[in-house]
């Protein structure tokens, strides 16, 4: 594809080899009597390449002194042979270092990542090597797969990839949690923000394609400084017209990640690593929770109202919440979301229908006149990881709505609202927060090693 040489991936899916060139990183090097070994990565597999070096001529070996962990290598002229009475079915042996042998990129001697397994909090000091661990670096993989796995599962179900815009004038969710975007002053002498949410202009969209979605990035000028919020993260958007009511957006959300989970459950041998760091799941946890995930029938729904009579019960009868009493009429807290998940379902769990004051101004209301017509998908461990709704499409009472909040409808929304004059349609959507899904998912605890580099409200800015 590239060049003719191998990737590891690409050499552990093929049989045996002659004149094999493969480029990697020097995870480990170990010398016996009689061979030494060399674990090498590519970065394109969980797996690392084991090299045999038999040490049968040393003029032929002796710059083997010169390799240590971290240096970049080239290999050519090696061979892939089977190695059927060892663990792993295949090694690249290598008879000629002096030949065959080339650093491409040395190290100093300060060089950070050794052999041993580093803990996680170690390998969060140094941002730009932490991915060389296999652990974080399949982390990437994994979530490469799962975004991937969108991208398919959308496009088989007839939805256009659109590219909404990240420097807006408006707060999508009425929250306050902006990012101001400035030349010297303002944005050009205006007011313009980084998007918290591509939803306004995907229902845009989707007023002209009918089916649309955006995996772009997100902003929230938000402090909280947990192991589930960022203020840089990604967000999978999709919106629809002709949607009918909540339970057709929790289906179509629970057969989409269906088919996500099932490719990554498919693909478990490429995308798991078998040694994980103590602090996050480990491999066992991690695959039985991906094939539960893949298995048929519905994940459970309740109403917000009923999510409160159970967390009332709980905390009245059996164990209070410590910092919230439960309330109807309030947001739902990140421990509440986690114990109705985790230790009530013990599976994802949809709540839908939640008081208009805890939702945003432009989801569409029940009759009740209390609740709107939204679900959160709440997951163990990690709570929330996507939110929904059915979006109001009369003009009148959306008007109504935003005049009760106080909000400006001739201002920077009135492009908005407009919709709802021209052609408007019934239309609902979701967006789901792809390190939260892909954390819960690969089981790492803390969502700021499922992005490259993180940025929050505490931490470096590389
Ligand atoms: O619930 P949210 O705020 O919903 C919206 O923004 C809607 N406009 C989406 C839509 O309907 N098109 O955010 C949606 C998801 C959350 O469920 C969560 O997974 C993720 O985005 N999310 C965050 N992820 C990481 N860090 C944060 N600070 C996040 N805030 C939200």
């Amino acid at each position: 594809m590239f060049r003719s040489y191998h990737t590891v991936r690409a050499l552990y899916d093929s049989g045996p080899h002659k004149f094999v060139e493969v480029n990697g990183w020097i995870q480990s090097i170990r010398h016996l009597k009689r061979i030494a070994f060399i674990d090498l990565r590519d970065g394109t597999s969980t797996r690392s390449l084991k090299i045999a070096i038999p040490l049968v001529d040393q003029s032929l070996t002796e710059p083997l002194k010169s390799l240590k962990t971290g240096q970049c290598i080239s290999i050519s002229q090696a061979e892939w042979v089977p190695t059927p009475q060892r663990e792993q079915p295949f090694e690249l042996r290598v008879g000629n270092v002096l030949r065959d042998v080339q650093i491409l990129g040395n190290v100093t001697s300060q060089y950070p990542l050794q052999k041993k397994s580093h803990s996680l909090p170690f390998l969060r000091t140094l941002p730009h090597l932490k991915h060389r661990s296999n652990y974080l670096g399949s982390l990437l993989r994994f979530r490469s797969h799962v975004e991937h796995a969108f991208i398919q599962f959308f496009a088989q179900n007839e939805f256009i990839k659109v590219a909404p815009p990240l420097i807006t004038s408006s707060d999508c969710e009425g929250g306050g949690e902006l990012f101001k975007v400035e030349d010297s002053e303002n944005y050009f002498g205006r007011s313009a923000y980084l998007t918290v949410s591509a939803q306004l202009h995907l229902e845009a969209l989707s007023l002209a394609l009918n089916r649309c979605y955006t995996l772009s990035p997100s902003f929230r000028a938000e402090k909280s400084d947990t192991n589930r919020h960022l203020s840089e993260f990604w967000m999978l958007e999709a919106e629809w017209c002709f949607a009918k009511d909540v339970s057709e957006l929790t289906h179509f959300t629970q057969n989409m990640l269906r088919s996500v989970i099932k490719s990554c459950y498919d693909n478990k041998n490429e995308l798991i690593p078998r040694i994980i760091p103590q602090e996050s799941e480990q491999a066992s946890t991690i695959l039985q929770r991906l094939e539960n995930l893949c298995k048929d029938g519905n994940w459970p729904s309740v109403t917000y109202t009923e999510a409160i009579d159970i967390l009332r019960d709980q905390h009245v009868n059996v164990k209070p919440f410590p910092n919230y009493e439960p309330q109807w009429g309030s947001a739902l807290q990140s421990e509440h979301e986690k114990w109705l998940a985790g230790e009530y379902f013990q599976s994802p769990v949809f709540v839908t229908d939640y008081p208009k004051d805890c939702k945003a101004f432009y989801m569409k209301h029940n009759d009740d006149g209390q609740t709107v017509a939204c679900f959160d998908l709440l997951v163990p461990g990690m709570g929330e990881i996507v939110g929904g709704s059915m979006r109001e499409n009369d003009y009148t009472k959306l008007i109504k709505e935003m005049d009760r909040r106080q909000m400006n409808h001739n201002g920077d929304l009135d492009w908005y609202v407009s919709l709802r004059q021209e052609g408007s349609a019934p239309h609902g959507g979701f967006g789901l927060g792809i390190e939260r899904l892909v954390s819960y998912l690969y089981g790492n605890r803390n969502i700021r090693d499922a992005i490259p580099f993180h940025r929050a409200a505490t931490g470096t800015i590389e």
